[in-house]
């Protein structure tokens, strides 16, 4: 097993601004990123910026401004938007970075010295803003089989990649890395494409200026995708001979959203079969958001902006919901009705409300100083057992809860079923207040002799409400670091816990001081 973990988000084009969308894959790619340092794994972190190609010059052109302007404008927002959803990745690539020309430029020329890459002409349907060439069969109407929009005839001498080549060594990959393309339904749809026969791929245009040379064959610049897909290289020093690229490569997941699954999980491995690269571990197609049911669109004005939700909600809340509504790898329907919803009934009535009625109790009670949990097992392991909550299986219920859920956790995560792993989660804090509920700490505290018991269940719903802080730092890291800091002052930062040892239950240091209360996800007003 490596100790490493490499993961991608696509590379985003810079003809407008962020939007949900590129939000999404990227708070799922941290999520997951976050999950896997508490894993103990060392991880790289990538995202960036695709910036060459003919939908980027006519933005440039539109604005009177040179491709390069546009890009160096338009990528600060995508830089910004990193912070702003607390994202924690580890690099950031601009396809316009001379690291990137060497990369891609080596990559075609270990293609061609292959004998994978030929000079041709190319002609066919071209739709501009999908940067998409489509075959008669395809285009109905005149029209883009995936947008709508009307397409264009255009013929050219092109460089061509004979992918046709590469058809029964894909369906031989995917049949010995089952876990290759996931979600499964995904994976029979690649493999029904593959098995459909390929064509041959066109990998340059002598139209196109906004790109990166062709080596040794003036008027040729690289097509979008063999200039975009290197990146995942590019941002690991490919091809220096530094240690990075043999430390990191190949990439354990490139995350994607549906539409862009076939050209990772088609052309990607087979340009690296063709250059004698190793292929990346796994795919992971997400599903789509639709807005209030509707298909989101500029003309619309539907288009929801990440910056505006962070402003409103706060970066954890949309990350949350983003992660907990749907089931990742479906189609989901984004309204700020829902959000808040989603909020105010998990996140603030659930968790927030766990640990702030049991911070409150510990403070009335206890002047805000743990009781030790021996102490309270003790008494609970030698008394009869009456009432359930009090009882030893009372106390070992919510141990077992915990384990179980950081159980679920893992393998939720190791499915990238985001949904799931909260979902879990919130059973656990469920659970938790439940036993609050049926211990009535309140009651036990008006009876001197069962004091021991009600430290007991304070140090149980504290300590549960600790692993659940402990589970929802991929998630919620802001709020879980706030909860961790109440909850173990002075400790080491909650990304820097390992869960297999800090969800062990007993982590809750008796006689620390915690304070009365812990706002971490206040109630949104309607
Ligand atoms: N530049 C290419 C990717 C190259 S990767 C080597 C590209 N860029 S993009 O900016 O158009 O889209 C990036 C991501 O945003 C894609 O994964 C896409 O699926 C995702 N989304 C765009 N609209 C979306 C929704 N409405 N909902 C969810 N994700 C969507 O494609």
């Amino acid at each position: 097993m490596r100790d490493t973990f490499y993961i991608t988000t696509p590379i985003y084009y810079v003809n407008d601004v962020p939007h949900i969308g590129h939000a999404y894959t990227t708070i799922a790619c941290d999520a997951m990123a976050r999950w896997k340092r508490m894993m103990g794994k060392r991880v790289y972190f990538l995202t960036g910026t695709d910036e060459h190609g003919e939908k980027i010059q006519k933005s440039a052109l539109l604005k009177e401004l040179t491709p390069r302007q546009l890009a160096d404008q338009v990528v600060v927002n995508f830089q910004e938007l990193t912070p702003a959803l607390t994202i924690s990745n580890t690099g950031f690539i601009r396809t316009t970075e001379p690291r990137h020309y060497t990369a891609v430029q080596d990559l075609f020329r270990k293609s061609l010295a292959n004998g994978d890459i030929y000079l041709g002409q190319y002609e066919g349907w071209y739709c501009v803003p999908d940067e998409a060439y489509w075959t008669d069969l395809q285009v109905e109407d005149g029209k883009c089989p995936t947008c709508g929009r009307p397409v264009e005839r255009r013929k050219e001498p092109s460089y061509f990649f004979k992918l046709s080549k590469y058809q029964d060594r894909l369906l031989e990959f995917y049949k010995e890395n089952p876990r290759f393309i996931r979600p499964e339904s995904r994976r029979n749809e690649v493999i029904a494409f593959v098995e459909g026969g390929l064509n041959d791929l066109s990998v340059s245009r002598t139209s196109l200026t906004w790109g990166i040379p062709v080596p040794d064959a003036p008027g040729h610049v690289i097509y979008v995708w063999f200039d975009a897909l290197t990146n995942y290289m590019t941002g690991l020093g490919y091809p220096s001979k530094a240690p990075e690229f043999e430390t990191w490569w190949p990439a354990d997941l490139h995350m994607v959203g549906k539409d862009i699954l076939r050209f990772h999980a088609v052309y990607w491995p087979a340009f690296l079969m063709s250059a004698g690269i190793d292929t990346p571990k796994s795919v992971f197609a997400h599903g789509w958001w639709t807005v209030e049911g509707q298909k989101m669109s500029k003309s619309l004005g539907n288009v929801v902006d990440p910056f505006d939700m962070v402003r409103k909600y706060g970066a954890d809340a949309f990350r949350y919901f983003l992660l907990r509504e749907v089931s990742f790898g479906l189609d989901g329907d984004f309204s700020e009705k829902e959000l808040i919803k989603r909020a105010n009934s998990e996140l603030a009535d659930k968790l927030g409300n766990l640990l702030n009625r049991a911070l409150g109790m510990l403070s009335k009670y206890f002047d805000g100083v743990v009781p030790s949990p021996e102490r309270g097992a003790e008494t609970l392991a030698t008394k009869p057992c009456e009432n359930a909550p009090l009882c030893p299986e009372g106390s070992l219920h919510l141990s077992g809860e915990s384990r179980k859920a950081v159980e679920a956790v893992g393998a939720a995560m190791e499915d990238v079923a985001f949904h799931k792993a909260l979902a879990a989660i919130i059973e656990l804090v469920t659970r938790a207040n439940e036993y609050v509920q049926s211990s009535q700490p309140w009651v036990l505290a008006k009876d001197p002799s069962l004091r021991n018991q009600l430290g007991t269940v304070l140090y149980n719903t504290l300590e549960t409400a600790r692993i659940a802080a402990l589970l929802m730092a991929p998630f919620t890291p802001t709020a879980s670091q706030k909860m961790w800091d109440c909850l173990l002052p002075g400790g080491k930062p909650v990304e820097e816990a390992r869960i297999d040892t800090d969800s062990k239950w007993g982590g809750l240091a008796a006689g620390a001081s915690l304070p009365k209360a812990c706002i971490v996800f206040p109630k949104i007003e309607v």
